[in-house]
């Protein structure tokens, strides 16, 4: 399947995802990068594997609603069937969703629906929280709201720091990610037991 991932930032999921359409374990085609910050570092790991991107910035455009069909114009162009956010710091609007209907998918560093939105880490720790975690789910109009597809909890420890916590979320994302992609791309669904799976 192609599939395009939109990210703002760093990319370090994206990688994670370019590192096994590589090896394999992902049977999908990285059709398009799409990124909201031209500057992102997202876009020298895209430059690095080939990937074309679409990078733009939603000032110049007049609205939500424009340069989400400018995305919809490049999605059609390189024949994209699903969108994987990940690390993209916009919400998703009605143009976007009314094309891709339950084939956008986001990961999230909680467990949602606790601590949605930005700094998720920093808010589980603010918050004291005991146990924080992963959450994939499908994108809807809201933040952080749609369907949860699976979530992995990591326990915060007395000395917990954001530097520790935010290693311990990454690293399960890069494995997550990666396979339930891979689950729902070549199978449209993800089992009840791999749901219910905890590290
Ligand atoms: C990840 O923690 C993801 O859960 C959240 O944004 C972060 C992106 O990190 N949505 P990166 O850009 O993939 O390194």
């Amino acid at each position: 399947k192609k599939i395009a991932v939109f990210a703002s930032g760093n990319g370090s999921n994206f990688q994670a995802i370019i590192d096994v359409v590589k090896s394999g374990e992902l049977e999908a085609d990285i059709a398009i990068l799409v990124c909201d910050k031209p500057g992102a570092f997202a876009i020298e790991r895209a430059n690095a594997a080939r990937i074309p991107t679409f990078a733009f910035s939603p000032k110049e455009y007049s609205s939500k609603e424009a340069y989400e069909k400018a995305i919809l114009e490049k999605l059609a162009s390189s024949g994209v069937e699903f969108i994987v956010l990940a690390g993209y710091m916009r919400l998703i609007g009605p143009t976007l969703l009314g094309d891709f209907a339950g084939r956008i998918v986001n990961i999230h560093p909680s467990l949602l629906p606790a601590f949605p939105g930005k700094d998720a880490i920093g808010q589980a720790l603010a918050a004291k929280a005991e146990w924080s975690g992963v959450t994939i789910h499908y994108v809807d109009e809201g933040m952080d709201t749609g369907p949860i597809i699976v979530q992995e909890r990591v326990r915060l420890s007395e000395k917990e720091t954001r530097e520790s916590l935010q290693r311990k979320i990454q690293d399960i994302e890069h494995k997550l990610y990666p396979s339930i992609l891979q689950m729902l791309l070549t199978r449209g669904e993800v089992q009840h037991d791999e749901k219910a799976r905890t590290y």
